[in-house]
């Protein structure tokens, strides 16, 4: 299918006087790298929230594969193909770094077996009860499955630089290595799109730039469509062919990197900010 994978067309979303996201269109294709960048407050995370079912959108359609997703739940929504991390990090911090991953590839397995219409609930409650009796006797079909999802887990840290890390607990790996193991859960749900919001936040700046590089690689290798929601404008445009620049809510730029680096909504928007701090005051 060559339509696009996501697609918000004239997407709008008021919170009581304020609208915090206007007339916003975006569509995401196969193999896609864009970015969605913006000063504070500008509604990035408030577009990323609509896109995934977190807010319904007040005016507007977000469809995923085509299909109208108004009114799905978030988790009806990653079955169908769309997968996110977010600003502030939501790990279970607790477990180890493999189980963290292997929750979110079994939730998917889980999934497909079921689907999502009518006696899913049912059909739910009735794995969960022969599971457990699998685990318990430990049997074949039980340990069969067990040793995919660790390997399917597994491949994913090793993908995300994380394969040191597999029997860490997840709160005593370092920041920017717990922003990977998110990226490496919402792979685990084996998206078609994936959303990040700000992935580099709080990296350093070696950091920062290796993540750039990777995530570019995992739209290579899984063949994602990936939006990056990122604060730094640089950092963004070395990897995305395509910027969408928000401005409380509007979009007020689209376009190649050089093309948005020069516009001057874009640098007005962004006055003040540390991108003109660190960049002589001028894009
Ligand atoms: N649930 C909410 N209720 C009320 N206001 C919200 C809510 N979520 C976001 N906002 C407001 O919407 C605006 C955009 O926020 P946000 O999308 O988080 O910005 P960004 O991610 O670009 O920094 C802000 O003014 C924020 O305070
Ligand atoms: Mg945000």
């Amino acid at each position: 299918m060559s339509g696009p994978l996501l697609e918000a067309v004239g997407v709008s979303i008021q919170f009581g006087g304020l609208k915090a996201l206007s007339d916003f269109n975006l569509a995401i294709h196969k193999g896609d790298l864009q970015g969605l960048i913006g000063p504070n407050g500008a509604g990035k995370t408030t577009a990323f929230n609509v896109l995934t079912g977190v807010y319904q959108p007040t005016q507007g359609e977000v469809r995923v594969s085509g299909q109208r997703v108004n009114g799905r739940l978030p988790h009806q929504i990653n079955h169908l193909g769309l997968a996110r991390t977010f600003q502030n990090i939501r790990l279970f911090r607790a477990l180890t770094a493999l189980d963290n991953v292997k929750v979110a590839c079994r939730g998917q397995a889980a999934l497909n077996e079921e689907g999502l219409g009518a006696g899913a609930k049912f059909r739910g409650a009735m794995r969960n009860y022969r599971d457990w009796w699998r685990a318990l006797m430990l049997t074949p079909g039980f340990q069969a499955e067990e040793r995919e999802l660790t390997r399917q887990a597994e491949h994913l840290l090793e993908v995300m630089g994380l394969a040191h890390r597999r029997d860490e607990e997840a709160r005593n790996l370092p920041y920017g290595e717990q922003r990977r193991l998110e990226i490496a859960r919402a792979l685990g749900t084996r998206p078609k799109v994936l959303l990040l919001d700000e992935p580099a936040a709080g990296m350093n700046t070696r950091e920062k730039a290796d993540l750039m590089v990777l995530i570019r690689k995992l739209r290579d290798e899984f063949d994602l469509g990936i939006l990056v929601i990122e604060h730094d404008m640089k950092l963004v445009m070395g990897i995305c062919e395509q910027i969408t620049v928000l401005d409380h809510g509007e979009t007020i730029a689209r376009g190649a990197p050089a093309e948005v680096r020069s516009d001057r909504k874009v640098i007005e928007a962004y006055l003040g900010d540390s991108y003109l701090e660190s960049h002589g005051g001028a894009a």
